[in-house]
């Protein structure tokens, strides 16, 4: 099988192994895990923060985000309507934060500081306060795409008059670095607070930070705790981190170029229409009936996953080398030749 449902690794790769099983470790729950120390530092420093502190996954670390900057007080947040926090986090925002969600309009998933200017409430005794940007980058579900250091500088300009704070959703930040040729930092030391995934291209089995301000740390460490977020002999997975950042963040550019090999060969078939030509690893394309396309994939040894009413997502990552896109793309037209004859039937 080929499996391009998601950027996360069905097995990590034998070094990642290897370094997990040798990793020193203590009791991360008391502060005393040697190996998360050191995640936590080099994530702080790579994003350009005081602080990181790690959790076991990105949705938690954007939900403590959320708790931090909007803390059950019914505070609104500004989002592109696509985005995972706001799709696919459970509605845990607005459930367990207090949050209300302002969705905005965006087919690439980048917001303008006009859309953002005229979002903000007047203030008003019935009105929700606005508090909150909340960017994502590069984006999932609206396919990978990248804001630029352009447009985040004036997003984080418009911010700042406006009063706002900002989150930035980076599972696949060093992805978006990557791409757009930048050290990580110049994407996130503008945002208060910023998760970065290590279960996407890095290929950890799990594991995120959220990098924030120290005068912040104590109430974050307090919400992980909460939400059942402290752990124990947590290095074993800091290792595997750690392993993805050494060795497995410039070869994110093969995934991007995997990625564009596999939408430039999807393009040319009848019956898929690439939405976009992918920047990062992500390929949405639209069809018709994603449900008997997807089924007919399956069986021709592809596993992709569905991203709307006609849209279908490929991911490329790790375990997907040059010539299974090809195989994938091969596959694609199989199953596509498979719905057209079952349809005719
Ligand atoms: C943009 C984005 N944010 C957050 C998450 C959540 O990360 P996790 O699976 O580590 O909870 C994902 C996962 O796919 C994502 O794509």
């Amino acid at each position: 099988m080929i499996d391009l449902r998601s950027d996360t690794k069905t097995q990590p790769t034998a070094e990642m192994r290897r370094a997990m099983a040798t990793a020193t470790v203590g009791d991360e729950q008391l502060g005393e895990d040697p190996t998360v120390h050191v995640l936590e530092g080099r994530a702080a420093a790579l994003l350009g923060h005081e602080r990181a502190i790690f959790l076991p996954s990105g949705t938690m670390a954007n939900l403590i985000a959320l708790l931090l900057h909007v803390g059950r007080a019914g505070d609104e947040v500004v989002l592109a309507s696509e985005t995972h926090v706001l799709r696919s986090e459970a509605g845990g925002g607005a459930a367990l934060a207090g949050a209300v969600f302002r969705p905005l309009a965006s087919d690439d998933g980048v917001l303008t500081p006009e859309q953002l200017a005229d979002a903000v409430r007047p203030d008003d005794i019935g009105a929700p306060r606005t508090r909150l940007l909340v960017a994502e980058q590069s984006t999932n579900w609206t396919g990978g795409r990248l804001w630029s250091v352009d447009a985040l500088d004036a997003i984080l300009d418009a911010a700042a008059d406006l009063a706002l704070r900002t989150h930035l959703d980076g599972a696949r930040l060093l992805n978006a670095a990557v791409a757009l040729d930048v050290e990580p930092d110049r994407l996130a030391r503008r945002f208060d607070t910023v998760m970065l995934d290590f279960t996407k291209g890095l290929g950890a089995p799990l594991g995120a930070v959220l990098a924030l301000p120290a005068a912040l740390e104590p109430a974050a460490r307090r919400f992980k705790r909460m939400l059942g977020g402290a752990l124990r002999q947590a290095g074993i997975c800091a290792a595997a981190c750690l392993h993805g950042l050494d060795h497995h963040v410039a070869r994110l550019a093969e995934d991007h170029a995997n990625a564009r090999r596999l939408a430039d060969r999807l393009a040319a078939l009848d019956g898929l229409d690439v939405v976009r030509r992918p920047v990062t690893n992500i390929v949405l394309a639209e069809t018709p009936d994603p449900t008997a396309f997807l089924a007919a994939l399956r069986a021709e040894g592809v596993l992709a996953s569905r991203a709307g009413a006609t849209t279908v997502r490929f991911v490329t990552h790790l375990d997907v080398a040059g010539p299974a896109a090809d195989r994938a793309a091969d596959a694609a037209q199989r199953a596509l030749d498979r719905t057209a004859t079952t349809v005719e039937a």
